[in-house]
């Protein structure tokens, strides 16, 4: 299948790139337009590749869109480009609204255009797939009943806020034109190549440069992590067998407090490199809350297991068990980012 992918420079879109390009037979037209989020590192290891190309492209430029399509017949689309941190969202939402909400449609009115061209037989098989999070069901108390494709909507962050108006968007997209499109959303990944600005990978790397763990609030907020190569396949699954007008919860049923996924952290550094200032957990810092935080977040996946006969592999302690080791092998990845990408963007929150 040729796969038209977006925003597969960032975190989650270059696993599946790399996925894609790796484990299955697929080719990739990967559409980034590399944000401060985005890096051809993390696509390097199959840049070369003749199945992969990279289109230097931002998904609200139609007229650029527009001869992509045409030339590369895609069938079937990945839409995981968007703005992507809530902290980033709250301090300047624009963005937000201009690449999730207006980037979504574009890239929907250039699909529909080009699908509708298309013979019957490849109108039918053609996938329009949008990667979404849970944060659009709002949060839980601690204890309501997790979150299933059936729960209302209720985004509380401008950055869910967006997110939700372009799964409303693409689902329209499917009842109004017909356009095959599935949706999934899904909970907080983590792994390889995540951009230390979110919690997992920032703890890391300042519990590795003796450095304070600034941690929101009490700590108390949950959140339930998915293994990003997990992620992938789970995804991949959903384009190969997925049905049009159908949702896919995603989630690896692993909720934990951030204190406790803190905690883990620097146990397993510990161990891995221990610090002879004594055990990481000294550096542990309560800041001031982030504004409306979430309280809690988990999605019970047993539809999207079902459906697409998939599971999460990883639970929390291997999964974090790899991540870490790979940040302590790929300095060279994220050294540059701290001295040069965040462009000027606080780091940890907090005061
Ligand atoms: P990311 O921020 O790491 O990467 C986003 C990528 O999109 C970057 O490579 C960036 O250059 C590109 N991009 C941004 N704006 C663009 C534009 N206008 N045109 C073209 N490219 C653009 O994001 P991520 O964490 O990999 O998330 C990917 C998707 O998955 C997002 O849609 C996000 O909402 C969703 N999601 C993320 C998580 C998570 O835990 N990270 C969980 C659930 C869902
Ligand atoms: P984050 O990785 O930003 O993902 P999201 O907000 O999309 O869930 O944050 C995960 C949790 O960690 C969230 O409850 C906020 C908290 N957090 C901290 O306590 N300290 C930090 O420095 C960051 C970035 C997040």
């Amino acid at each position: 299948m040729r796969i038209l992918l977006t925003g597969g420079c960032g975190f989650i879109g270059s696993a599946v790139v790399r996925y894609l390009i790796e484990q299955t037979s697929h080719d990739v037209l990967n559409v980034d337009c590399m944000t401060y989020a985005g890096s051809a590192e993390n696509v390097a290891s199959v840049s070369e590749n003749a199945r992969y190309r990279h289109a230097l492209v931002n998904i609200i430029d139609a007229k650029a869109l527009k001869p992509l399509f045409e030339s590369y017949q895609p069938e079937a689309v990945m839409h995981l480009a968007a703005e992507s941190h809530v902290d980033r969202s709250i301090d300047g939402p624009g963005a937000f609204v201009q690449t999730n909400v207006t980037g979504t449609y574009t890239l929907l009115e250039v699909a529909r255009g080009y699908w509708n061209k298309l013979s019957s037989e490849r109108q039918k098989k053609f996938r329009f797939q949008h990667i979404s999070t849970d944060e659009v069901f709002g949060h839980l108390d601690e204890n309501d009943p997790p979150f299933t494709e059936k729960t209302p909507y209720d985004p509380r962050s401008p950055y869910s806020a967006t997110k939700a108006a372009s799964d409303h968007l693409v689902r329209a997209w499917y009842s109004t034109y017909g356009l095959p499109c599935l949706v999934t959303n899904t909970t907080n990944n983590y792994g390889p190549f995540h951009f230390p600005e979110k919690l997992i990978p920032l703890m890391i790397i300042k519990a590795l440069r003796g450095e304070e763990l600034p941690v929101y609030g009490q700590g108390k907020n949950i959140r339930d992590w998915l293994y990003v190569e997990d992620h992938a396949e789970a995804l991949v699954r959903a384009v190969e067998r997925g049905k049009p007008g159908d949702t896919y919860a995603i989630g690896a049923r692993q909720p934990h407090d951030n204190l406790e996924v803190v905690k883990k952290i620097c146990a397993i550094l510990d161990e891995l490199r221990p610090d002879e200032a004594g055990p990481r957990e000294r550096l542990i810092r309560f800041v001031s809350d982030r504004p409306g935080h979430d309280f809690r977040y988990e999605i019970d996946p047993s539809h999207a297991e079902e459906a697409l006969e998939w599971k999460a592999t990883h639970d929390l302690d291997t999964g974090l068990r790899k991540t870490i080791q790979w940040y302590l092998n790929h300095s060279a990845w994220w050294q540059p980012i701290l001295e040069h990408r965040y462009k000027g963007h606080r780091l940890g929150g907090g005061s």
